[in-house]
């Protein structure tokens, strides 16, 4: 306890000369306090401060390898896991942040929830919560708590996903006749990589044994699956919507337009145009505003 005394009052010397140094740097010359000061001063306030500290020989304490930030599947069983040495006679428990629901306590389930399970072995150091079909209103923050006095908390992240398609380029494509359409497909958070991955283009399926030809597909599975549709030479039948369906993520869409030739540059023309009109709208309207000021400010004549 002494030493720990000693050590706070090092540290309070020493965050005092360091707020001293700062109002020094601070008025005196211009140059600011580096970054490098200040990092070796946090870095000797640390071992000063916080070495000197021990927790006392019989404090319990969490394990540096307890995890911080878990990601679950909606529907898949999910553990949120607490490692704490030197426990002792005192009890570990799970609480819920959203709610300030207390889990579970000890090995015992607290929570009328059926969903959620204490889950301990017996002589070991692993404190687990266990939720058997997390959904996402489920992610949040938790926390593992020891009942010392004041009791101490590990706060553990738990993030719930689904699985998730998209198209990149969003829900609607514009394409230049006789380009290239470049649709990707992505597919997350499935519990093991698609076994399949069908597009569709309208009504039919697309293969590459298709009459159109010209069309490739590259499919890459794995903890983020990707599939690539190229069609070549776009032209006006290629136009409509397309699906990319894995077999276990939902389905998505996005409707591709095939502009002919002229079009574009007749869209170019006409916002030139209007945008020109609004330039021309915002310089009357400046002028007729000097004016009225000019006018407004000027002596009066009588
Ligand atoms: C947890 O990890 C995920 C990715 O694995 C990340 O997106 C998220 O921001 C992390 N959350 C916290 C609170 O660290
Ligand atoms: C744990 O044991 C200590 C003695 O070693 C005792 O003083 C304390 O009250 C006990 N705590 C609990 C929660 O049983
Ligand atoms: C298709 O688009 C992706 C980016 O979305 C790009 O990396 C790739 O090179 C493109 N492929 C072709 C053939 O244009």
């Amino acid at each position: 306890m002494e030493r720990a005394a000693c050590g706070l009052s090092s540290a309070l010397r020493l965050s005092l000369l360091h707020g001293f140094l700062f109002v020094i740097a601070g008025s005196g010359t211009e140059a600011p306090l580096d970054a490098t000061t200040l990092d070796i001063s946090s870095r000797r306030f640390r071992s000063e401060f916080l070495q000197e500290w021990p927790p006392s020989a019989d404090a319990p304490y969490f394990d540096a390898g307890t995890p911080t930030n878990i990601t679950g599947l909606v529907g898949h069983p999910v553990r949120l896991l607490c490692r704490v040495k030197n426990l002792q006679n005192r009890t570990v428990s799970w609480v819920r942040h959203r709610d300030i629901h207390l889990l579970t306590v000890g090995r015992y389930t607290y929570t009328s929830d059926q969903r959620f399970e204490a889950q301990h072995k017996p002589r070991s150091e692993e404190w687990a919560l266990r939720i058997r079909s997390p959904q996402r209103r489920d992610s949040g923050q938790y926390e593992c708590q020891i009942s010392t006095t004041p009791p101490i908390g590990h706060a553990v992240y738990l993030n719930i996903v689904e699985p998730e398609t998209t198209i990149s380029g969003g829900p609607e494509l514009f394409i230049q006749t006789g380009s290239t359409i470049n649709l990707t497909c992505v597919v997350r958070h499935t519990p093991e990589p698609p076994t399949s991955i069908t597009w569709t283009h309208g009504e039919q399926v697309i293969n590459f044994d298709s009459a159109r030809g010209g069309i490739s597909l590259v499919t890459e599975k794995g903890l983020r699956s990707t599939s690539r549709l190229l069609v070549q030479r776009a032209r006006g039948a290629d136009a409509g919507v397309y699906t990319c369906g894995p077999n276990n993520a939902p389905i998505a869409a996005t409707r591709v337009h095939v502009l002919s030739g002229e079009h574009p540059a007749a869209m170019q023309q006409g916002c030139a145009k209007t945008s020109l009109d609004f330039t021309l709208l915002i310089l009357s309207l400046l002028l007729l505003y000097l004016f009225r000021y000019t006018f407004n400010n000027s002596p009066q004549s009588s």
